[in-house]
Order: C-alpha cells, then structure tokens, then sequence
C-alpha cells in the first residue's frame, strides 16, 4: 500500500521504516527541513538499534522516502498516519496543536478518498476532533475515514516491537477502514485487537499507566522491605511466576523516567479530571515515584551524613540503559537535589553526557566510570548500563575516597559487596543495621 506518516520523530521514523520493511511504499514527512534533507542523505537523527539499517535497506529499494510537504506526501498515498509530538502543558494536559495543525494541512490537501489514522498518543475522543477539523477544511467534501492505531514502541528495542509486536490495536468506525488497516499489517502475526475509536485511544494510556502502577507498585514494597529486613528482588521473583501479575516492570529502582511515561499518566490524569472522574491510583502512582528519588538522597546522606563539599560519582544519566535520552530522567532529580545540599557532582554515562549536558549544571562530566570513582565520597548508580555490571570493583574501591555504593538500580549482589569491604545500599535490600555496622 502506499502510506505517508507525518510527524518524523521517534516513532513516526520507526513507524516508516517498518511499513516499508512490511513492502508497503512509505513516504515520511516532516517539516524540520534539515532533518528531512539528513535523512535523504541517510543520516538518522537518533540512535535506535536497527534503525539506521533499515532506513538504508529500504530507501534503497526505492520503498522508503521523505518529504517537508504534507500536500505531496497525502495526494501520493492511500492512508496517512499522524505520528506528530503530544507534549504536556503545565497542567498535565497534552498539547494537540501539532496533530490539529497536521490535520487541518491534511484536509486541505485531500483529493480522493484516504483513511487518516492517529498513532499519537492523545487524549480519548481527540478522532472526533480530527474528524470534524478534516470536515470543516475538506472543501472539495472528499470522503475519508479516521483511525486510531497506538503505538507501543519502547526506546531501544522500537524496531523489534513494531515488527514483532505484543498486540496491534485498531480502533474504527467502519468495515473499510478496518479492512485497510488489516491489509497493511497482514504480514504481522499477532493478537489484533479491533475496537471503536475511543477505545482503541484509552488502550494505548490504560496501557502506560498501567505499566507505571507496576514499578510504583513494588517500589512501595521496596521500601518496606528495607524496613523489615525482606529483599525485594525475590519479592518480586515469587510473585512474577504467577502468570495473573507476571516478571516485567517489577525492578524496584529510582523511580522511571523518559517521556512517555510521565507525559501520559498527566495527561490520562487530566483526561479524567475533565470527564468527572479522580484517577486517585495514578496520582499516588507519580506520588511514589518522585519519593522514591529523595528516598535515594536521603541514603546517600545516611552514608555521608553532611554533603556539602562531598563528591559524588553518579554512574548513569539516561532515563534507562541503551539509550541517550535524558528527557525526565530520574538522574536530573537527584543530581539537583544533592547539589542543593551543596554536593559536587561527577557524572559518567556511555551515551547520554552530550544530552546531559544540556540539561545539568556545574556538572564534571566523566570519561568513564573509573574517573567518576576517583577521589569521591560515594558513588551513586542511577541507570542499569551493562558495563556498570562488569566493573572492576576492587579498583573503584581503591578509587573511592571511601568505600560508599548507593545503588538505585540493584546492578551488584549484596553479600558480594559486603565481601569486598564496600558500603553498600541497594533498593529494597533489608538490612537496616549496614552503616552502624561498618
Ligand atoms: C514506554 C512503554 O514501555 C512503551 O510501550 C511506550 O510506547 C512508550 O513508553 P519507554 O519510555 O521507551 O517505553 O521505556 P520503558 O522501557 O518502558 O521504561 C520506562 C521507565 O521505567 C525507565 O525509566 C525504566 O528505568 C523504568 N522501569 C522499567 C523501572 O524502573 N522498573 C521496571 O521494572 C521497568
């Protein structure tokens, strides 16, 4: 099929690069001229595994163009996906002014019958608002049909998951838009789920926050397990073998972070508040989730007791391992707040310190961890990077100026640890006693 996404973020250039991949003709369009010029140059924004790959196989096969102009990209296809950013606003709310523009271009641009479907994250019952801006602009009243097919693409594997996803969820409003939806994803074997409009558009927020609730979840028992001296990594093993709770989204930590997220537990917060309804659990879920940061701190000052002039090696600035996104990364939360108790700050990342350092202040960025170690206090490991799990620890103690591991993301064994003379505090690892003891 011939398909235009708009919106070449993320999700909109995996998206392209998977429908073409699935032998559809794809033409990807957005209005960041130097972006669209880079890419026709196959130069890929971001880093995502597999991408850059993809992207050139197709181009080569001549399946997989760009554009800036929405007019070229709609009149030469059948079916155009909105895949356009959904930022938050102060209050929570998503900011739609993106997709209402793109869809307005879209309507003005219609000449024969297309189906116009949403791949953005937006708020229940924003298809209604796409279908009466593509009515109010459409003046040649060409037919169409609106769509809503959310994404479920998570950074670092989003190749993978659009081309072995868990699920595809169409929602419709009738058998010819279902009919070319199944079409484009035929080469897919999975669960499809077809379901109205709004339906399909509170999947894709009931879904994140839901995986949310998970990490918050056993955060909360984390951190009475470290009360009552249990260990949470086993909590969460006992009660993943059961198939009704499952293993994902069960590692205590410090807390997620990135950009979606945050971004969609306010906005389906909002979306309630707006329809009469109180999301108590997904506000309790945020609640614990930016506790569970000062909790970090809080054994950082337990370790060190006074931090002011301390050094602190931070080991992991990315929201999350294999990537270098730092939107909303718990690491911006801590770092700040342990410079407020007047700590200085050493950070090593393996991808993100260009990213980070747009973001963080009067930090000293590291070229490895080693250095972040050396001749600090303490060191505090925030993201999960693999090579943090293979260090040498009998050189970073040496390293250290004493013997100090805050662990936020569990990387090390406890008892290991201990051996090798660290001070060592995990999450959720009970042991209330351990800095008395040393
Ligand atoms: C998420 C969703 O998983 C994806 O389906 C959606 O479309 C976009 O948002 P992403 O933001 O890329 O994907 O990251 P994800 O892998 O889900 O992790 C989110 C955050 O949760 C990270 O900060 C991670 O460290 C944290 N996390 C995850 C935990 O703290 N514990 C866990 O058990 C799992």
């Amino acid at each position: 099929m011939k398909i235009c996404v708009i919106g070449i973020g993320h999700v909109g250039l995996v998206t392209s690069a998977g429908f073409a991949q699935l032998g559809h003709r794809v033409i990807g369009v957005d209005n960041d001229i130097k972006k669209i010029k880079g890419l026709m140059r196959k130069t890929v924004p971001f880093y995502e595994p597999e991408l850059e790959k993809l992207i050139r196989e197709n181009q080569k096969k001549g399946r997989l163009s760009f554009s800036s102009s929405i007019k070229f990209g709609v009149k030469n296809s059948e079916v155009v996906f909105i895949c356009v950013g959904t930022p938050p606003r102060e209050d929570g709310e998503a900011d739609l002014s993106s997709v209402e523009k793109v869809v307005r271009e879209v309507a003005h641009s219609l000449d024969d019958y297309r189906t116009i479907v949403e791949k953005s994250t937006v708020p229940v019952n924003t298809w209604q608002w796409i279908k009466h801006t593509v009515n109010l602009y459409n003046k040649g009243n060409t037919e169409f049909d609106v769509g809503v097919n959310p994404e479920f693409l998570r950074e670092g594997s989003a190749v993978k998951d659009f081309l072995q996803p868990d699920r595809i969820v169409i929602g419709v409003e009738n058998e010819r838009a279902k009919k070319i939806l199944l079409e484009i994803y035929k080469k897919i074997n999975c669960p499809k789920i077809i379901t109205n409009l709004s339906t399909a558009e509170i999947i894709k927020h009931a879904s994140n926050s839901f995986l949310a609730t998970k990490i918050s979840f056993i955060n909360s028992v984390s951190n009475l397990c470290e009360k009552v001296g249990a260990d949470v990594v086993k909590v969460a093993q006992g009660m993943g073998y059961d198939p009704r709770i499952g293993k994902a989204f069960l590692s205590a930590g410090v807390g997620y972070g990135g950009f979606c997220f945050p971004k969609d537990l306010a906005a389906f917060i909002h979306i309630g508040e707006k329809y009469g309804y109180e999301l108590t659990i997904l506000k309790a879920v945020q609640k614990v989730n930016e506790e569970q940061r000062k909790i970090l701190v809080k054994k950082v000052k337990e370790a060190l007791w006074v931090l002011k002039d301390k050094v602190i090696g931070v080991l992991g600035l990315a929201f999350k391992p294999n990537t270098d996104d730092m939107r909303l990364a718990p690491s911006i939360y801590v770092i700040q707040m342990l410079q407020q108790e007047g700590a200085r700050i050493k950070a090593f990342d393996p991808a993100a310190t260009l990213e980070a350092k747009k973001i963080l202040h009067g930090v000293k960025f590291c070229q490895d961890a080693y250095e972040a170690a050396m001749n600090s206090d303490c060191l505090v490991i925030l993201t999960e990077w693999d090579e943090f799990k293979n260090l040498d620890l009998k050189k970073i103690k040496k390293l250290l100026k004493v013997p100090v591991i805050i662990d936020g993301r569990n990387i090390f064994d406890h008892e290991k640890m201990k051996k090798l003379g660290f001070i060592y505090k995990g999450v959720g690892k009970g042991d209330a006693s351990i800095f008395l003891k040393k």
